[in-house]
């Protein structure tokens, strides 16, 4: 697949971007083993959690979905996961992979993790060591996947200090602390999402939190609840950017879940000069959500603080489009973990962005962008959903035309995509490459 951009005049408007991956993971993941119902609203349909929706469905909980984003799920309770037939396939997602990694070290039976190409080359080790500290087994090709976890092993509390911020991290060892004796405590370096402590919480588990540290009693078991997902900032966020781009535009963007650990993209933004207002800021449980309000403005390069890293880590694909298009030069430091994302993004983002034009200096945690202006051409997004969103809404600014290659991988995340540019009147379609046309 890929797309092919106009230049185009953004329109105004009012958009639902989909549900929140983040949060959709953890409903299903958690209400897998909660005792009793689980009712999902605002579920994302997107490949990253249909993957996770199925492991559950392998390993035997009961899912109904009445609509595209609704899921309803009776958990198995802690004890009632069984051993999936073969291996369970978590496609593209970390997120799917870590989080069972956790999960299922605490199991009774062995299981498998596979992943695509993309995902079969990123680092497990960082799961892999506090877990096997708790007392689990698990087995890797060097450190990536697959992972073969081992059953019936008793699992013990922790106290560990994160070497990365990571809130895949700190969730496999709060998973996995569930089906442990003793207490669990995690030490972050930096404070990263806290969707699982929230949900958590929200399914009767006693957990506590401070900034950069988390203490949960192991051993608890979860009841069902009903979930609301609010839509998902880190898509959002390509529209809040598109309309920053454009000319006397005004978008707002409904029901966006705003949890202060995933703002990192408004603050920086707005840092840059950006005119962004929440309005009617409420709770969807125990998460934050607002309409989100954008105006066209003109940005300017800044210093990115690397403290913001950790609150904004899926929006720098993003940000460096920001960085481009921006008076001036953007500095990025801090930032090394992109390399191991779906793609090396620092790579793959300063070879797009030299394609269409703008200056941009490596360095091995960082970048520095010099805003300029973006001409047409072909970009490599290196199969990777943000990447290819990212250029998508960089073309709408663009010279002439922009082909942007690989975009499959949108669909993990931002099911619609294409629909959703095209409703604010961006001139955007996606070929197939074999047949054609296909939005
Ligand atoms: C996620 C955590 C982040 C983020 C990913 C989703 C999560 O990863 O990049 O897209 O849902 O916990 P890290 O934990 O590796 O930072």
């Amino acid at each position: 697949m890929h797309y092919v951009v106009e230049p185009s005049a953004l329109a105004s408007g009012v958009v639902t971007v989909p549900g929140d991956k983040s949060i959709s993971h953890r409903a299903l993941i958690l209400g897998g083993i909660a005792k009793g119902r689980t009712n999902i609203s605002g579920f994302l349909p997107g490949e990253d959690c249909l993957a996770t929706l199925a492991a559950l469905k392998a390993m035997g909980v009961r899912i109904e979905r009445p609509g595209d984003t609704r899921v309803i799920m009776e958990g198995c309770g802690a004890d009632g996961l069984r051993a999936p037939s073969g291996p369970l396939d978590m496609g593209n997602s970390g997120t799917a992979m870590r989080l069972f990694a956790g999960l299922l070290s605490g199991q009774s039976f062995s299981s498998r993790l596979i992943g695509d190409a993309s995902l079969s080359q990123r680092p497990m080790s960082r799961i892999i060591e506090p877990l096997t500290l708790m007392g689990a087994q698990i087995d890797s090709s060097a450190g990536k996947p697959p992972l073969l976890i081992s059953g019936e092993r008793s699992l013990s509390g922790i106290a560990y200090q994160l070497p990365v911020a990571s809130a895949q991290v700190k969730s496999a060892i709060l998973l996995a602390g569930l089906f442990a004796d003793g207490e669990i405590t995690v030490i972050e370096p930096a404070t990263t999402r806290d969707h699982t402590e929230r949900m958590l919480r929200t399914m009767g588990v006693e957990i506590r939190s401070g900034e950069t540290q988390i203490v949960m009693p192991g051993g608890q078991s979860l009841t069902g609840a009903d979930v609301s997902v609010p839509a998902d900032l880190s898509s959002a966020a390509f529209i809040i950017l598109a309309t920053l781009l454009a000319t006397d535009c005004e978008v707002t963007l409904v029901g966006v879940g705003v949890n202060p650990t995933r703002t990192g993209v408004i603050d920086i933004l707005r840092e840059m000069g950006a005119a962004i207002s929440l309005d009617n800021v409420r709770l969807f449980g125990e998460e934050p959500v607002a309409d989100i309000v954008v105006h066209s403005t003109e940005l300017h390069g800044i210093e990115v603080d690397p403290a913001r890293v950790s609150l904004a880590i899926d929006e720098f694909p993003l940000l460096f489009i920001a960085a481009a298009m921006a008076v001036g030069k953007t500095t990025f430091s801090g930032i090394g973990e992109l390399r191991v994302k779906e793609s090396d993004r620092i790579a793959t983002m300063a070879a797009g962005l030299r394609a269409l034009g703008i200056e941009v200096d490596e360095t091995p945690d960082g970048a520095v962008v010099h805003g300029g202006v973006i001409s047409g051409g072909s970009v490599k997004s290196g199969g990777d959903h943000r990447i290819a969103m990212s250029f998508a809404v960089a073309a709408t600014r663009a010279g002439w035309p922009v082909r942007i290659e690989d975009t499959a991988a949108v669909d993990t995340s931002f099911p619609g995509f294409v629909q959703c540019l095209q409703s604010l009147g961006i001139g955007i379609n996606s070929f197939d490459d074999d047949i054609g046309v296909s939005a």
